[in-house]
């Protein structure tokens, strides 16, 4: 809808559906650096928003930089609330950023995205926007959605009594490129922003709030489609050069050749890029299965059966990369892990956040657990009850229960166990003093370390057995 009459339409008032990974981050950010506008984050999670009305140490999310943002601004022109309908009703536009998982089942189960949270996000706004309203999908969404959200919006031009009314939409385009750990730095100085959309002067005012922090030439516009898709093909890039290196981690470890020293090689040419060649555990995380997953989907229904099993062939390398590490733990063991006490030290999906969601942990855990290990998980940001809902986990599963601990104090987890499995980069891994800790351990005692990041120098000074994925002088 062409906003011509509605030139001197000004944003006042944002309001975002969905105050999750992206919602909370990106708003926090918005209210930081537009001071006029009020930012109302709104949703149906009460306990997620009480936390987000908290303490500024136990914010519903960690992320670095984010704590002070929040305090900065909250009360401000930043609030947290479950009042979607007067947050709908007073804003200018409105950020959909709710979940976008997988369907489980049903037509496209496994693959297709579960869109009904951005559909009922759409409903409320239909039926309570009061006036012109844009309306930004936040959310990573297949392609021509914005259909979807515009036919439901459009389905309230009549009222029940059967007279129009005259609240208009503009729908666009806004993607979220933000990594989890670096989401601040990500959202404060991003490669780009990308918005699309087929109203101009909707855009503008989009692009108007970017431009108080965002250099106009990192600002690409697009039309919606090509919006929507490069979000998905973004991600199913990134996560391609993943599985990339992974599957050169493993010609390594056969070949004695050392995946780090490779990837500087091959990554230092300006064509290929050093980003995003560090092999390990197989990537985790909210979002790269389920929009690889997604866009198969896509292909398939677009009758392009080659190119979608191009993409299935990464989401492969990520399951087999993930299944090897846990055989090459039992094969180092003796064939024989039960009753062994491993600890895995880091169970989010990355460092720097305390998110779970897809950690290679989790596999990894549950095939260690079915081969009858003990396992006792540490990890600085994620609480024991996470870990333990993360796993499946119940107090009454006693079969498992007694098999899994959690401990975050390092060198207390390590006492007489047989192997310790570092998966998640975290800082403090990197500075273990091993010499000290192997007298802990019950001997032959194994180190794998499927993140490379320990010093090779200062484990040969002790009497560890060590495999580090990608090492070939290790395996
Ligand atoms: P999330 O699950 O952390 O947050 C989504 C929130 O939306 C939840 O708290 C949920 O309660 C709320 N919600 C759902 N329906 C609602 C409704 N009708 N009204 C009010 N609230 C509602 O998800 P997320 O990680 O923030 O991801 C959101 C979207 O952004 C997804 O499409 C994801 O693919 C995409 N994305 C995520 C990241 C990331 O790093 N997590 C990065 C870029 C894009
Ligand atoms: C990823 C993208 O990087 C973001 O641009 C995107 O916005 C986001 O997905 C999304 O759409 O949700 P995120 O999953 O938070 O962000 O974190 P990444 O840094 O991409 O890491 C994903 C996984 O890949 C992690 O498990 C990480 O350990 C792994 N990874 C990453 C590697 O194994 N090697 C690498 O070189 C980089």
């Amino acid at each position: 809808m062409p906003l011509k009459k509605l030139k001197k339409f000004q944003i006042k008032n944002i309001c975002c559906i969905g105050a999750g990974y992206v919602g909370g981050p990106t708003m926090s950010v918005i209210a930081k650096y537009c001071p006029d506008i009020t930012v109302n984050v709104v949703d149906i999670n009460k306990d997620r928003i009480n936390n987000w009305n908290g303490d500024f140490d136990k914010l519903p999310i960690f992320e670095p930089g984010l704590a002070k943002i929040v305090s900065d601004v909250r009360g401000k022109n930043l609030f947290f609330s479950c009042d979607v309908h007067k947050s709908i009703k007073e804003a200018d536009i409105i950020f959909i950023s709710v979940n976008t998982p997988i369907k489980s089942h049903g037509i496209g189960a496994g693959e297709a995205s579960d869109l009904r949270w951005v559909e009922s996000s759409a409903r409320e706004i239909s039926m309570h926007a009061r006036d012109h309203t844009i309306v930004v999908e936040k959310s990573t969404l297949p392609v021509k959605t914005a259909e979807i959200i515009k036919s439901i919006l459009e389905s309230t031009k009549q009222n029940s009594d059967g007279k129009n009314n005259k609240i208009t939409f503009s729908v666009l385009s806004n993607p979220e490129f933000l990594a989890e750990g670096t989401a601040i730095n990500d959202l404060e100085n991003p490669d780009r922003v990308l918005i699309g959309g087929e109203d101009k002067e909707s855009i503008d005012l989009l692009r108007e709030i970017y431009l108080r922090w965002v250099d106009e030439k990192k600002i690409i516009t697009t039309n919606l489609w090509s919006s929507e898709l490069s979000k998905l093909i973004a991600n199913a890039f990134l996560a391609q050069r993943i599985s990339s290196i992974n599957s050169v981690s493993a010609i390594c470890e056969s070949t004695g050749a050392d995946v780090e020293e490779v990837a500087k090689a091959v990554g230092t040419d300006t064509r290929i890029g050093i980003k995003f060649l560090k092999s390990g555990p197989g990537f985790g995380g909210s979002c790269f299965e389920k929009d690889i997953l997604n866009l198969v989907y896509i292909c398939k229904s677009l009758g392009l059966k080659e190119v979608a099993s191009y993409w299935e062939g990464i989401l492969k390398i990520n399951d087999w990369q993930q299944d090897r590490i846990y055989k090459a733990v039992v094969d180092k063991l003796y064939g024989n892990i039960s009753g062994k006490k491993i600890v895995i030290l880091g169970f989010s999906f990355k460092a720097n956040t305390n998110d779970t969601r897809n950690s290679p942990s989790i596999k990894i855990s549950k095939k260690l657990l079915g081969e009858d290990a003990t396992l006792v998980i540490s990890d600085p940001k994620v609480a024991k009850n996470k870990i333990l809902e993360s796993l499946n986990i119940k107090n009454k599963d006693i079969n498992f229960v007694n098999k899994i601990s959690v401990e975050i104090n390092i060198a207390k987890a390590i006492e007489n166990s047989d192997a310790v499995l570092i998966m998640t980069e975290w800082e403090e891994y990197k500075n273990i003093d091993w010499k000290v800790l192997q007298h802990k351990m019950r001997k032959p005692a194994w180190v794998f370390d499927t993140r490379s990041i320990i010093s090779v120098e200062k484990i040969q000074e002790t009497n560890l057995n060590f495999w580090q994925l990608g090492n070939g002088e290790f395996n």
